[in-house]
């Protein structure tokens, strides 16, 4: 178990497509130290999620929860979750546009539109498979993650640069609480 650093945009694992991790790989120890450091990493520095290459692994594994985020104050709390090999098999028609920050993006954040529903199939941290249905700040969250593991970052997806910026400032301006 431990606190890894975060690897910032510029590196180019985060632009890489992850692999996928073998299920019968999961209970190993190699696999399940990976997903305890990174729910220490993400608590370490308030993420609400944290992929593998974002501590620079290069395997389909992603971490989300909170009880309360100070980077999201009006979000209520999300359980603690580990997704391997996730896919969303489904979007609603219906997005969203919120603010999105990014640990590898330091304090930078900007709106991104996401759907507001998603159906996901993915494996838990014991192995086991999941179908789910997920809506609003918690599908988010599994979106922006699951492009982690594809490579993509938030800056890519947005579509509007009048709302981007480091977040002291879109505070100030009141475009974030
Ligand atoms: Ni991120």
């Amino acid at each position: 178990m431990g606190i890894k650093r975060i690897v910032r945009a510029g590196d180019p694992i985060l632009k890489n497509k992850a692999n996928e991790v073998s299920v019968k790989d999961i209970p190993s120890e190699k696999i399940q130290s990976i997903i305890h450091d990174l729910i220490d990493t993400m608590k370490q520095h308030n993420g609400a999620g944290l992929a593998a290459p974002q501590v620079g692994i290069g395997l389909q594994i992603l971490v989300y929860g909170f009880d309360s985020n100070p980077r999201y104050p009006g979000e209520g709390p999300i359980p603690l979750t580990t997704l391997i090999n996730p896919k969303i098999i489904k979007y609603s028609d219906e997005q969203l546009i919120g603010f999105e920050g990014c640990l590898s993006l330091d304090t930078l954040r900007g709106e991104v539109k996401r759907a507001e529903t998603i159906e996901l199939s993915a494996y838990n941290e014991k192995g086991g498979h999941i179908t789910r249905i997920i809506s609003g700040f918690e599908a988010r969250v599994i979106q922006h993650e699951v492009d982690h593991l594809m490579g993509t970052l938030i800056i890519e997806r947005m579509p509007n640069f009048d709302k981007f910026g480091f977040t002291e400032e879109l505070k100030a301006q009141n475009q974030i609480p």
